[in-house]
């Protein structure tokens, strides 16, 4: 059944690429990111492929929390409603710890944790308020099931993002409200570009078909793609420190 769908970060990589899955299978779109132009041509992509599709653009920086409720509530008045809020937005490179990198940190919780709670917050106020089933999408990562070398204010947003996800899915439960978590592994995308070893890498258009499978089955948690990183990520947990510190970047990389 078409539904209509809010994603934030969708100017680029996961975000352009779901949108563009999306609306391939009938689903009307409400697009947010900072960069207009990019959401404009995507616009114009998914005209050229299917002009009845219904996809509207708009600019958000979900460091805004007052803008992303506007945005969720303007995506809502302009489709009559919304279906699934997607929270994609993210950055990457957190640098490595006891080299004073607090700005990057501060701005990687404030985009990834903060904004994608402050997304989830304006979605489960507005299906609240419309009556009926809707559903929050988080893309977390596998890099949240283990904090990595190099990744740290990265992995310990995501691994709140996960937990956050958690606690709301508890706090709706016999509410019409479906809580899913995805936890891709690497998908080859701008955020990634710089980091040397990507294993199991796959492209945005299968880790957007993967996505949108599991978006529409309503999944509670999945890893993207489901293998190998479902079996990986147990033994993440049990990695000796040793065996991840080969994976840290060098004291003088800008990674
Ligand atoms: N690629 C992977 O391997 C991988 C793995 C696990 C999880 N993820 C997660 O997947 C999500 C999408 O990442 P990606 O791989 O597609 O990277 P990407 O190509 O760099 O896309 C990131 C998106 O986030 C948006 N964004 C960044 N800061 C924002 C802000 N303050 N406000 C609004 N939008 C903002 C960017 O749009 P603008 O710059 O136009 O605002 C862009 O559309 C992220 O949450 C990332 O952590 C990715």
């Amino acid at each position: 059944m078409a539904k209509t769908v809010f994603i934030t970060g969708a100017s680029s990589g996961i975000g352009r690429a779901l949108a563009m899955e999306l609306a391939r299978r009938g689903h009307d779109l409400f697009l947010t990111a900072r960069r207009l132009d990019a959401l404009e041509r995507i616009r114009a992509d998914v005209a050229a492929a299917d002009p009845a599709r219904r996809v509207e653009v708009r600019r958000l920086d979900v460091t805004d929390d007052g803008d992303v409720a506007n945005a969720v509530a303007e995506a809502a008045q302009k489709l009559g409603r919304l279906d699934i809020v997607v929270a994609n937005a993210g950055i990457g490179n957190s640098g490595r710890v006891g080299e004073g990198n607090l700005e990057r940190a501060r701005l990687i919780v404030e985009t990834d944790l903060i904004g994608a709670i402050a997304t989830i917050d304006a979605a489960v106020a507005l299906f609240r308020r419309q009556g009926g089933p809707g559903q929050v999408v988080g893309v977390s990562s596998v890099a949240g099931v283990r904090g990595l070398p190099g990744s740290g204010s990265y992995s310990a947003s995501k691994a709140g993002l996960t937990t956050y996800l958690e606690s709301v899915r508890a706090e709706t439960h016999g509410e019409p409200v479906t809580v899913t978590t995805l936890a891709p592994g690497y998908i080859d995308t701008p955020i990634n570009q710089d980091v040397k070893s990507r294993p199991f890498l796959i492209d945005a258009e299968k880790g957007a078909r993967i996505m949108a499978d599991l978006i529409e089955r309503g999944v509670g948690y999945a890893t993207v793609p489901r293998l190998p990183w479902t079996v990986l990520a147990p033994l993440m947990r049990v990695l000796p420190d040793s065996l991840l510190a080969r994976g840290a970047p060098q004291r003088d990389s800008a990674a």
